[in-house]
């Protein structure tokens, strides 16, 4: 028996029935039918090359008629050996979470679900902090509604800092907030209400953070997979690089125009499955 080296382990889905079928984010606006399938198919084969040359990566299958299930971030939140189940807002992506269930199962972790009514997308929202303190970052306002703390909280017994986001373009946490490892964070200001970003600079000293500009928000650049010191994402600014760089991050750029149509990068595509903050 070969026992990996890889410290990390990730679940993505082929993107093999991907598509912008419909929209429920801004991004997927005017973009029905317009993903290249060829292109999308080999910006999703890059990322899982660059991930799984440090990574393990577990793939599900893909399902015909579910176009977002490749956003694998958005199955639950995973800590140890569970996995608190998403319970999607938008009724297009309500039947994923039975996929998702099913695999998470199989491979072994205890699935909780929510109560009805309680609105949850998972790592898409769900965020632990990298630095020394158990922090569970929540984002919430158009996808996840704050009802789902107490049942976060009984399930992984970890403070939790509510986040609440404002301009429909980053309607996921992940588009906008992306703590690194040894408790750096990258955001985008103006993504957050005045008390969240309250929140924000009272948690991560103003060395450790990056507050990222419009463009490199809108280029998704805070929808970044960081395993220790490589930061996978679609593209940085010059400025951002040179920070990142700075603090001993790798950077690696891979393009991800396709699944951006539908509001989504490499963060979005990769559920972490070993998180563990406790
Ligand atoms: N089209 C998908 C949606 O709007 C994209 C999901 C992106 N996932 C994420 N974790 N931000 O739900």
């Amino acid at each position: 028996m070969s026992i990996s080296k890889k410290q990390s382990r990730f679940l993505m889905c082929p993107p093999h029935h991907f598509d912008v079928e419909y929209v429920i984010n801004p991004w997927m606006q005017g973009q029905i039918n317009a993903a290249d399938q060829q292109l999308a198919g080999q910006q999703w084969t890059r990322f899982h090359s660059l991930l799984s040359e440090c990574a393990d990566v577990s793939l599900m299958t893909a399902v015909s008629g579910l176009p977002d299930l490749v956003f694998t971030a958005n199955a639950a939140l995973v800590h140890n050996q569970t996995a608190v189940l998403s319970s999607f807002r938008c009724p297009e992506r309500q039947p994923e979470a039975q996929h998702y269930a099913d695999w998470l199962e199989a491979d072994g972790f205890t699935v909780k679900t929510l109560p009805a009514g309680t609105l949850f997308e998972g790592a898409g929202d769900a965020l632990f902090d990298r630095g020394d303190k158990a922090l569970l970052w929540l984002g919430y306002g158009f996808r996840s509604n704050a009802a789902v703390v107490p049942h976060l909280e009984d399930s992984i017994a970890v403070e939790i800092q509510q986040l609440r986001l404002c301009d429909p373009r980053f309607y996921h946490l992940d588009t906008c907030f992306c703590p690194l490892e040894e408790g750096f964070l990258l955001y985008y200001p103006a993504a957050f209400d005045a008390e969240s970003n309250a929140a924000i600079e009272a948690h991560v000293s103003p060395n450790r953070i990056f507050a990222v500009t419009e463009d490199d928000a809108i280029h998704f650049a805070c929808n970044a997979v960081n395993i220790a010191k490589k930061v996978i994402l679609n593209h940085a600014s010059s400025e951002l690089e040179q920070w990142l760089l700075a603090r001993g991050f790798e950077v690696i750029q891979t393009g991800m125009s396709e699944f951006m149509k539908a509001g989504g990068s490499t963060k979005c595509l990769s559920l972490r499955l070993d998180e563990c903050r406790i």
